[in-house]
């Protein structure tokens, strides 16, 4: 009866404890920092009028702080899509919570929006800076059947983990850099590659993330044991994730604002 009675607690506690946490906070900052460094003039100048002191790269995790509480769970499904394979965003079921297109789409509009309150446009920014991040996690644009790659178990070193943590968290844990050398490093890209970057609408970018997502689903099989060759072989993707991330956020942003 008591050992029933601590597995369930065991249990309950384990399903509270255990949370999604998306590109993790590594991810999202380093994003952040790189947009920072192509924000025209007068987006920077709105920015503060919104933020005050506060900055982008601090910003960039909040909507994953908010997850926990009831108030904000009706944005959980904001902060992914599910597509099933071979089928465009168009074509896939939508959840009817909303999605990241729909979340990033409501964003802009309240952005836009000459009649919206200070604080609201303030609350959406800060939805706006982390879906944007969280658009270039390719599992964020994964399957539903395993929860983008959250059902999908693998062992990492050691530990038993999945696919999504992996590419939320891990690999960017055993990489070792802190966010704002992510940014000094990876963060820098010509006239020209910002042009190529930025072009194409919020659907392309999910259409080219889908296309990842494929490519992360087949470089492992269910309960595999992965280290070492699995970092150095996917590392590079994630680093051009967070750059195209940056990048792609300061011309959001810059259309918005600038
Ligand atoms: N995080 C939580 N549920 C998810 C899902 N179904 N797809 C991607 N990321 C998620
Ligand atoms: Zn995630
Ligand atoms: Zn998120």
């Amino acid at each position: 009866m008591r050992n029933t009675f601590l597995s369930l607690l065991l249990l309950v506690l384990s399903t509270v404890i255990v949370k999604a946490d998306d590109w993790g906070s590594k991810g999202h900052r380093a994003t952040a920092a790189i947009a920072t460094n192509y924000l025209n003039k007068k987006t920077q100048r709105e920015l503060e009028k919104l933020l005050g002191e506060e900055t982008l790269v601090v910003i960039s995790t909040y909507a994953d702080e908010i997850k926990s509480y009831d108030a904000y769970r009706k944005y959980g499904s904001w902060h992914y899509v599910n597509i099933a394979p071979g089928l465009s965003y168009a074509e896939a079921e939508h959840n009817k919570y909303g999605d990241i297109v729909m979340g990033i789409e409501k964003c802009k509009e309240v952005l836009s929006s000459k009649t919206t309150s200070k604080s609201d446009k303030v609350f959406y920014l800060k939805l706006l800076v982390h879906f944007i991040g969280d658009l270039h996690q390719p599992l964020h644009l994964g399957h539903a059947e395993d929860k983008g790659g959250n059902d999908f178990q693998v062992r990492w070193f050691n530990d038993g983990t999945n696919l999504h943590s992996l590419w939320d968290t891990k690999m960017l844990e055993s990489y070792g850099m802190s966010y704002s050398e992510i940014a000094e490093n990876f963060g820098s890209v010509s006239k020209d590659q910002y042009k190529e970057l930025t072009k194409g609408s919020v659907l392309d970018w999910v259409t080219e993330g889908q296309t990842l997502a494929e490519m992360v689903y087949d470089s492992a099989e269910i309960g595999e044991k992965l280290s070492y060759r699995y970092q150095a072989d996917h590392i590079k993707i994630v680093q051009e994730q967070l750059q195209k991330g940056g990048v792609r956020l300061a011309a959001v942003l810059n259309e918005l604002f600038g």
